[in-house]
């Protein structure tokens, strides 16, 4: 057995689900009639982007990209990318879509990278953001809710890869 802590939630089910909506909304909105490309960030995003492609329903394609950086609770500060986007980003616009932007090194790397694939732009979209974390001169041009430093899992968010089926998002107590 090794999951010991139930999480606290911060960010309940349907408080998720009304603002993916939302964002789904908006960002329908913002790139209709675009050439569009998802890059997801692996693998924080998978329950935040299974939902939110539901509520665009515009054509676009998806990719993924495969970052780590994080060791138990803390922030290595070095970005692996394990792996990259197959899809042609040239002529397209790219919304990168990740769990949580927090120092900002994770999506600040994974730009940089594709701007040489010479995309016609690149936005980011996050469920979470912890803007007192920053390290990065980064924000993002879509987010979820903004959280506290607090270290949070769920809804796709790990502690040492667990916890990313929670239906919520939850505080974890220090040890
Ligand atoms: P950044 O590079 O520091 O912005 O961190 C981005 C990545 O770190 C996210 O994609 C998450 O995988 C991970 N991360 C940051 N904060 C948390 C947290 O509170 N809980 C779980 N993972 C986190
Ligand atoms: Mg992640």
């Amino acid at each position: 057995m090794e999951i010991i802590q139930h999480p606290k939630v911060l960010v309940n089910e349907q408080k998720i689900a009304e603002r993916v909506h939302e964002l789904g909304k908006i960002i329908t909105k913002d790139y209709e009639g675009k050439k569009l490309t998802l890059v997801c960030v692996l693998k924080g995003c998978i329950p935040f982007v299974a939902d939110l492609i539901r509520e665009i329903p515009i054509p676009f394609i998806v990719d993924v990209i495969h970052a780590s950086s994080y060791v138990d609770k803390e922030s290595t500060g070095h970005v692996k990318v394990l792996s990259k986007p197959k899809l042609e980003l040239k002529g397209r616009h790219v919304l990168l879509i990740d769990d949580i932007l927090d120092t900002g090194r994770t999506l600040t790397k994974i730009a940089s990278g594709l701007q040489k694939h010479k995309p016609l732009s690149i936005k980011s979209c996050v469920l979470l953001d912890k803007p007192s974390r920053r390290v990065e001169p980064i924000y993002a041009d879509y987010a979820g809710f903004e959280i506290p430093n607090e270290f949070v899992v769920g809804y796709g968010l790990d502690f040492n890869e667990y916890y990313r089926n929670l239906p919520y998002i939850g505080t974890l107590e220090s040890d």
